[in-house]
């Protein structure tokens, strides 16, 4: 057993109990959901299945600071330490290109002579923009002494040019942060950068600028009513109408809000905006924004006893463009403040609401311990926060040109009454249940179903997983569905997802931590199963069943032309209705796999049967001299989710199981098990049986004596070969044994072995070389490796 493995195992056990934490503490009304995956893949089962490719950099941990996906010249750029890569989009890990590009050994001298530890006095790239068709804006902390450059990427088409201009170097002040891990945020709109960031060494000075080469206009320094500590988030440049001297530039961020004292309380979440034309006053707020604007973005659900809970801490925001650029949907990761209970939730946000808070009151207070209050008093004109337009607002050709009154009120009014609520005015999904991962990241592909547009939700978590959820909401009960579609380790290691950029074109997701830059297929569709059923209770929306498989959806009038009736019911899932005419339950029941196994009296025993889908419901059922009734399970035989587990089998047990599954009220026939219980003294007879058949196939699982057999997942179309799923269940079934307090350890070990027919001996003493802790690769993997094609090595 190799150190990854115990790991694994650990991992597990902490899941048993914070699942049982779990249960005992589900009282969410609000949303229906199951916290299965229907899919769950392991980094490994990824790999096997050609779903990723993962890009390492030169082993050394890459820190991928920000990533910028460039579509016309098919690559990503990954601005790291020390490092900007070009990757392939088609393929991460193959002809990568890069520029080195550290701080010199004096200026990381001088870092450290400030009293800066040497890892922070490097060059982390943390601003990464398309300059212009040809060349890249780059911009890193150069050890705590920001440097900007441009990087010459050729034209469309050209993509072996990749090059750092020297003579473009300059100062990177007010343009990226000095500290590898200061907030910061960026956009690039036409020739003009706009940045949310500390500008300081010492991250005092939080401020929104916008930068050309002739002007930096900002907040106000120093002005805690502006920003307060603020954590920058996300940016985006949205257009308010056809009018582009109305183009606003929206921040979002977290920031803390002011009390009496001056002293900092609460961490809300906000959206700020600026015209992007805004200039500045010309007396006044000269070289400051003149369109100053936040809100609160509210993300809340109500509890039980009519106190809110909130998420107020803003973790990540995915901006979602649609043809009509002026509306693009805005989801945010939020998780709550509190110390005790982390709770995370993804709220929605339309437009159309924001406007609507930007359009509305002014917040006043007398005083920072009164209550923020509605401004009604008269608002001078041009309203305080709009853009110069010649269109509208009066004809003002620059903001220049404002009267100083409404340059007073906007510098003493930044924050707006209204506080914009989300779409439904709850989250679209929630993990509230302690000790669960933590969410990092959001990324969004909105896909079209036979029923509708459905939102795809990517969600990074801290453990390198990638959860994939679609999340519905019924008009009907008012309540919000969410469907965990799949999880995926994406990386081997566990550590925080960074970055997530989906590529819709390509139908690909990539993925940025600090061990690697992956990419996934956002969807594949015949893992859900090869029938109907499988494929309709997977509500997949890229995925419907066309009579054959399960196969990528395509809406009418893509390829529809040769394409038979597709069979998709993402919004009920209901394969009964979809399917009926496929599946005859007795068919179903004939073409159900049958199996024989052996088992010793008072002995356990395992009659394995893993769904395909963790969301199903398993019944068990026994036939025994003509009866037929459901198994229900006691403290003897007990219902777990790898199958039937008899702790002590008697000759009464013997007869004929068969497991079913049931999920959203499809019947499905999995497997039938002939069980036959054998007394004691054939056991050596059978145990020596099984040996001498052994042979080379070393860790296949016995298929005809003493053991359980592999579920129906392990078929020649199965996720992964059996000896992965063998090892698996044998770990899994280790543990269960000694959580369950079959206590004696030795026995359980020696339990194992014979159940799954393993080389007791070479395993033994492969256990005594092998490291507890640490990782070391290629040792100690033997055959669960042995499958694994050369071609997918990790390194390049
Ligand atoms: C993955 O790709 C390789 C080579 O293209 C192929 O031999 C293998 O069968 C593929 N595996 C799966 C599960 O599709
Ligand atoms: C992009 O910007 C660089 C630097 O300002 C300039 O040299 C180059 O000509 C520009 N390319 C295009 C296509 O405008
Ligand atoms: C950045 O964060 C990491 C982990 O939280 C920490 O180890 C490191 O010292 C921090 N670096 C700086 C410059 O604050
Ligand atoms: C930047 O400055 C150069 C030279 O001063 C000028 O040619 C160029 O047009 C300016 N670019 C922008 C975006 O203003
Ligand atoms: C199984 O039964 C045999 C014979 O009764 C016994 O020797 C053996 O220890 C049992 N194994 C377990 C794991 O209970």
């Amino acid at each position: 057993m190799c150190a990854s493995m115990m790991v694994a195992e650990r991992k597990r056990t902490v899941y048993l109990s914070v699942m049982l934490l779990y249960l005992v503490l589900l009282d969410m009304p609000h949303t229906a959901h199951s916290i299965y995956p229907r899919i769950r893949l392991s980094h490994k089962e990824l790999w096997q299945l050609n779903r990723t490719w993962v890009f390492q950099g030169h082993g050394a941990s890459l820190q991928p600071q920000t990533m910028l996906l460039d579509e016309s010249h098919e690559r990503l750029y990954v601005g790291a330490k020390n490092t900007l890569f070009s990757l392939s989009l088609d393929r991460v890990n193959a002809h990568h290109r890069e520029i080195q590009w550290a701080s010199t050994e004096s200026q990381v001298e001088e870092c450290m002579m400030k009293g800066r530890e040497k890892p922070e006095c490097a060059n982390y790239i943390k601003v990464l923009q398309q300059h212009n068709q040809t060349h890249l804006l780059v911009c890193g902390t150069g050890a705590f002494n920001p440097v900007c450059a441009l990087v010459g990427v050729g034209h469309t088409g050209q993509d072996r040019l990749f090059t750092l201009e020297e003579e473009s170097v300059m100062s990177g002040r007010g343009r990226c942060p000095y500290d590898p891990n200061s907030s910061c945020t960026s956009t690039l709109s036409r020739g003009e950068l706009y940045i949310g960031l500390y500008t300081d060494y010492w991250e005092n000075d939080g401020a929104l600028c916008r930068l050309n080469n002739q002007t930096y206009t900002r907040t106000e320094r120093n002005d805690r009513q502006q920003l307060n500590e603020p954590k920058f988030v996300g940016s985006a440049v949205i257009p308010d109408n056809d009018d582009r001297d109305d183009d606003k530039v929206y921040f979002f961020f977290t920031e803390r809000e002011m009390d009496a004292e001056g002293m900092n309380k609460a961490v809300y979440a906000r959206v700020g905006r600026v015209c992007a034309n805004d200039q500045g006053g010309q007396r006044m707020l000269v070289n400051r924004w003149s369109s100053f604007l936040k809100t609160r973005l509210i993300c809340s659900v109500a509890g039980p006893n009519g106190i809110d809970t909130h998420f107020d801490d803003l973790e990540d925001v995915f901006v979602l463009n649609s043809k009509d650029e002026k509306n693009p949907e805005v989801f945010g990761l939020f998780s709550t403040t509190s110390a005790v209970f982390k709770g995370y939730a993804v709220c929605v946000y339309h437009m159309d609401d924001i406007r609507a808070a930007f359009n509305g009151p002014f917040a006043y207070r007398e005083r920072p311990e009164h209550h923020w209050t509605p401004h009604e008093d008269r608002v001078p004109y041009p309203r305080p926060g709009s853009c110069a337009s010649k269109v509208n607002s009066g004809g003002f050709s620059s903001s220049k040109e404002f009267p100083d009154e409404v340059l007073r009120f906007v510098r003493s009014h930044p924050v707006m009454y209204r506080s914009v609520l989300p779409q439904h005015h709850r989250p679209v999904l929630l993990q509230t249940e302690p000790g669960r991962r933590k969410l990092t990241q959001i990324a969004v592909d909105r896909v079209q179903a036979q029923d509708g547009h459905y939102h795809v939700l990517y969600i990074g978590t801290d453990d390198s997983v990638v959860l994939k959820v679609i999340t519905i909401y019924n008009k009907d009960t008012d309540t919000m569905e969410e469907v965990l579609l799949e999880e995926l380790q994406v990386f081997k290691l566990p550590a925080p997802i960074r970055e997530l950029i989906i590529s819709p074109k390509r139908q690909q997701l990539y993925v940025g931590s600090e061990v690697g830059v992956a990419q996934v297929k956002l969807h594949q569709c015949d893992l859900y199963g090869s029938e109907c059923a499988d494929c309709c209770l997977a509500r997949d929306p890229y995925c419907a069943w066309d009579g054959l498989t399960c196969s990528r959806y395509y809406p009418a009038g893509v390829y529809t032309k040769s394409r038979r009736f597709r069979r998709q019911d993402v919004r009920h899932g209901n394969a009964v209705q979809l399917c009926n005419g496929l599946q005859i339950d007795d068919e179903q029941w004939q073409r159900a796999e049958e199996r024989l196994v052996y088992s010793v009296e008072s002995n356990s025993t395992l009659l394995e049967c893993v769904p395909r889908s963790l969301q199903a419901k398993v019944l068990w059922f026994v036939q025994k001299g003509g009866e037929k009734h459901e198994v229900r399970g006691d403290e003897r035989v007990i219902m777990t989710s790898h199958g039937l587990l008899f702790l002590r089998v008697r000759s009464s047990d013997a007869g004929a199981y068969v497991c079913q599954t049931v999920e959203h009220g499809y019947v499905h026939t999995l497997l039938r098990i002939r069980l036959h219980v054998l007394k004691g003294e054939r056991v050596e007879s059978a145990m020596h049986a099984a040996n001498d058949g052994e042979g080379e196939k070393a860790t296949a699982p016995c298929h005809s004596s003493t053991g359980p057999l592999p579920g129906p997942s392990i078929s020649p179309r199965s996720l992964v070969p059996s000896s992965v799923s063998g090892s698996h269940s044998r770990l899994w079934y280790k543990e269960f044994l000694q959580l369950i307090g079959y206590g004696d350890a030795q026995r359980v070990e020696e339990y194992c072995e014979r159940v799954w027919c393993s080389d007791k001996k070479r395993k033994k003493t492969k256990r005594k070389y092998v490291p507890l802790g640490g990782e070391k690769r290629g040792k100690g993997r033997g055959e669960e490796n042995s499958h694994r094609a050369p071609r997918h090595t990790l390194d390049t």
